[in-house]
C-alpha cells in the first residue's frame, strides 16, 4: 500500500462531516482476538460453528454451548484495544468536535471499541460481556454470572446465554436500524477488518456501493468487496488507521492546540 492511496483516503476522511465505519473481526486481531475464516487458525477451521454458534446447538447442548463461549470470552478478557481502535476512537472525537461524527458498526462481540473510547456503538451481533436469562430476558454483565456450573443460571433458574446473535437467529431491530442510518446518512463509507460474507451484516456494504458514497477498505488480504471499493488499503489496521490519522494532521492538531 502506497503513500499515495493513504494520502488519498486521508483527504477523503478530512473533508467528510459523516463516516460510517463498518468493522469485523480483522479490527480486533492484532488484540490476539483470532478471527473466524483465517485458514488454519481462524475460530471456524477449528470449531463447527453450527455445532458451537448455532441457536439449535444452545437448545440441544446448553452446557457445551455456554462452556464455549465462556472459553471465548476467556480470550477476550485480557485483549486490550489495539491502534486501530483507538484511531477509531480519535477519529469519532475529531468530527465530533467540528459538528460531524463517526458511526461505527461492528459484527464483533468483544467491546473492544468501548475499551478503545469509540461512544454509542452499534454492536449488530450483539456483546459477549452481557449475559440473558432465557426465562426472564434480564440482563447482566458476565462479572455477575456464576460459572460454577454449566449452563450457568439466573436466580430465576432461567439458564443464562451470552447476549450475541448466534447463527439462525435475527439480529437486534434497534442494531439493523441504526446501523441503516449510519450507512444512509454517511460521507464516506469504511469496511476493516470483515471477510464480508455474513448477512445481514455484508449487505451494509452493499448499501454503502449502492449510495454511491466513497468507500474503502482496510484488510491484509482482498475480499468479495474490493473490486467495489473507492479505494482498498491492504494491510493491518492497527498499522494502516493511525498512519491516516497522521496523514490528516490529526498528531499536528494536537500539537498545535
Ligand atoms: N487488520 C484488518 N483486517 C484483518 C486483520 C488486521 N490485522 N487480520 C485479518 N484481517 C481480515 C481478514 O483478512 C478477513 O478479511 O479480517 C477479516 C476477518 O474475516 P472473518 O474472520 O470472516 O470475520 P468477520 O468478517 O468479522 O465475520 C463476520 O461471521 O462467524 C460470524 O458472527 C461471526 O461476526 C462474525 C461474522
Amino acid at each position: 500500500m502506497d503513500d499515495t492511496e493513504l494520502r488519498a483516503v486521508a483527504s477523503l476522511i478530512r473533508d467528510a462531516n459523516r463516516i460510517a465505519v463498518f468493522t469485523g473481526a480483522g479490527v480486533s486481531a492484532e488484540s490476539g482476538i483470532e478471527t473466524f475464516r483465517q485458514p488454519q487458525t481462524g475460530l471456524w477451521a477449528r470449531y463447527d460453528p453450527m455445532e458451537l454458534a448455532h441457536v439449535d446447538a444452545l437448545a440441544r447442548d446448553p452446557e457445551t454451548v455456554t462452556r464455549w463461549y465462556h472459553w471465548r470470552f476467556s480470550k477476550c478478557a485480557d485483549a486490550k484495544p489495539n491502534a486501530g481502535h483507538h484511531a477509531i476512537a480519535e477519529l469519532q472525537r475529531l468530527k465530533r468536535a467540528r459538528g460531524g461524527g463517526v458511526d461505527v458498526v461492528t459484527q464483533n462481540i468483544d467491546g473492544l471499541h468501548q475499551a478503545g473510547g469509540a461512544e454509542d456503538v452499534i454492536e449488530l451481533h450483539g456483546s459477549i460481556l452481557r449475559w440473558r436469562c432465557q426465562k426472564t430476558g434480564s440482563m447482566r454483565a458476565i462479572e455477575e454470572v456464576d460459572f460454577s456450573a454449566f449452563p450457568p443460571r439466573s436466580e430465576a433458574g432461567g439458564i443464562l446465554r451470552p447476549d450475541i446473535v448466534l447463527f439462525g437467529e435475527m439480529l437486534p431491530e434497534a442494531a439493523l436500524e441504526a446501523a441503516e442510518r449510519a450507512v444512509l446518512s454517511c460521507d464516506v463509507f469504511l469496511t476493516i477488518g470483515t471477510s464480508a460474507v455474513v448477512y445481514p451484516a455484508a449487505g451494509y456494504i452493499e448499501m454503502a456501493i449502492s449510495r454511491g458514497v466513497p468507500s474503502v477498505e482496510v484488510d491484509p488480504d482482498a475480499t468479495p468487496m474490493s473490486t467495489h471499493m473507492t479505494h482498498t488499503l491492504a494491510g493491518p489496521s492497527g498499522d494502516v488507521l493511525p498512519r491516516l490519522l497522521e496523514h490528516m494532521g490529526v498528531g499536528d492538531d494536537t500539537e498545535r492546540s
